[in-house]
């Protein structure tokens, strides 16, 4: 067996809940200003899940789907990851609930195991499948990362920022979307700024500012980094900064962060630029000369002139990846690869051909990388893998909005019954699209069993 080139992405899969709550009513319903939601943290509607799915659920539907839509046989998975931050079971992995999906096939021979430190999970899956295929362990069959989670908060300030959804990526040679070789780049450190010591609760403790705080500052590690990885392999890059990349996605809690963040990507190439090239390239930013990434983190000015002189670099590279962000939230391990099926679907397939993709994942905690993504020059290999991706904007407009009083009910059961056996979920089962694995009873010793709405037809949905 030669060694696998061009090791990425062959195929996406994603998954968001069929209902949803409208950010503006939220707003209302929770005495907020008219516009702190919307405008503020820039979300216009929230997926959320009743107690009939849990993370479990949300990785059988989402594989299933992406095995039944690209006619993936069972047997052709070597490895299977989970990358999520959504505990059911404690000490059993989420990877073996998913083994059910293979039981008929006889394959029990597949690696991988499940990762956790909040949104940063999927990634890890992600770069284990890759590793796995790049490695002398490999046998010639696809990997599979899969990231799923319910991002679902205690009233308050943070409960606007939740979302659910899940997303299921296979990893094989030859991809149309391939993670360029030697630009990992990676900051890990330990912080308190979001985490789950109540294992009793689906809730995080949150600090809120603190969890923006890191993570620009694992944003400014990570893309020096990057950098520095990339003008070792190109010199030329150094001059080029962010033109480096053709379009930048990055985990998104709120569109607003990501929007900040381009402006902060933009503040440190400004600063990676000596001062005589400064003055001709960053007209009427002189006031920040002796600025310092520590000292501006929530430095408005600062923010401002960044977010306006380069409000079209937010536009081109990064704007059209925040559809599902804004129309379902914060997927937590996902939200980031939702970025990705997000441009995927709204830009036409032919502008991507050949392009270079930045990418930041976060993880609270915290662990977070940037790398990057280069698109296949193959035209035709790239349509395809595009157009399988059709349903995704027919599915996120079909789906139902519910009243926020509703929400906060549904809410409160999954609150209350959290852990809770035997017990039986009463959510609306006819609410879920075709094909969904839902929850159909949790038994006295607090096992799980699942079922399934029907499929459309081929089974595609
Ligand atoms: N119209 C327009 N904008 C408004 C209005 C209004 N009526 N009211 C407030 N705003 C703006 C604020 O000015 C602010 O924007 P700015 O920061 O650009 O000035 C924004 O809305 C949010 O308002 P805040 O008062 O800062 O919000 P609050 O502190 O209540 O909560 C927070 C925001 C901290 C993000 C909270 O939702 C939270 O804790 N979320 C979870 C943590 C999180 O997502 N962290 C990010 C990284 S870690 C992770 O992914 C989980």
């Amino acid at each position: 067996m030669s060694w696998p080139e061009n090791v990425g992405i062959c195929a996406i899969e994603v998954l968001f809940p069929s209902q949803y709550v409208d950010q503006t009513e939220l707003e209302q319903f929770d005495g907020a200003s008219a516009g702190k939601y919307t405008i503020g943290l820039g979300q216009a509607k929230m997926g959320f899940c009743s107690d009939r799915e849990d993370v479990n659920s949300l990785c059988l539907t989402v594989v299933s789907r992406l095995m039944e839509r690209h006619h993936i046989k069972p047997t052709e998975i070597g490895r299977l990851e989970v990358g999520t931050e959504t505990i059911v079971d404690k000490s059993k992995s989420v990877k073996s609930v998913l083994m059910q999906l293979f039981a008929d096939s006889g394959n029990t021979d597949i690696e991988g195991i499940d990762t956790t430190n909040a949104c940063y999970g999927g990634t890890a899956a992600l770069f284990n499948s890759v590793n796995w295929i790049e490695s002398s362990s490999w046998d010639g069959r696809y990997a599979l990362a899969v990231c799923a989670d319910i991002a679902v908060y205690a009233k308050g300030a943070a409960r606007p920022t939740g979302g659910a959804g899940a997303i299921a990526m296979l990893v094989g040679p030859n991809a149309p979307l391939v993670l360029e070789r030697g630009l990992r780049a990676t900051h890990m450190e330990h912080a308190y700024d979001f985490y789950k010591p109540d294992l009793s609760s689906e809730y995080p403790t949150v600090d809120g500012k603190l969890s923006i705080q890191c993570y620009l500052s694992a944003l400014d590690t990570c893309y020096q980094l990057y950098r520095k990885k990339l003008e070792k392999r190109n010199p030329k890059a150094a001059d080029l900064g962010l033109e480096n990349f053709d379009a930048i996605l990055f985990h998104t809690p709120f569109c607003k962060l990501v929007q900040k963040s381009v402006a902060r990507l933009c503040f440190n190439d400004y600063l990676l630029t000596n001062k005589e090239k400064r003055a001709s390239k960053y007209v009427g930013l002189e006031r920040f000369d002796n600025s310092t990434l520590e000292s501006t983190y929530f430095d408005r000015d600062v923010e401002k002139a960044f977010m306006t002189q380069f409000n079209n670099v937010f536009e081109s590279k990064t704007k059209k990846s925040l559809l599902l962000a804004n129309q379902v939230g914060n997927m937590y391990t996902p939200s980031v690869y939702s970025g990705l099926a997000s441009l995927l679907v709204n830009v036409n397939s032919a502008e991507l051909l050949g392009k270079r993709i930045g990418v930041f994942s976060y993880g609270s905690g915290l662990a977070a990388s940037m790398y990057s993504i280069a698109v296949t020059q193959d035209a035709k290999a790239f349509e395809k893998f595009v157009q399988k991706l059709n349903y995704v904007l027919p599915a996120l407009n079909s789906r139902e909005k519910v009243a926020p009083e509703t929400f906060s009910e549904l809410m409160e059961v999954r609150e209350k019954n959290n852990h809770a056996a035997p017990y039986t979920p009463t959510g609306s089962i006819s609410a879920l699209f075709p094909g969904t694995y839902y929850l159909k009873n949790v038994d006295e010793l607090h096992r799980r069993t699942y079922e399934r709405t029907p499929t459309i037809s081929n089974g595609v949905h």
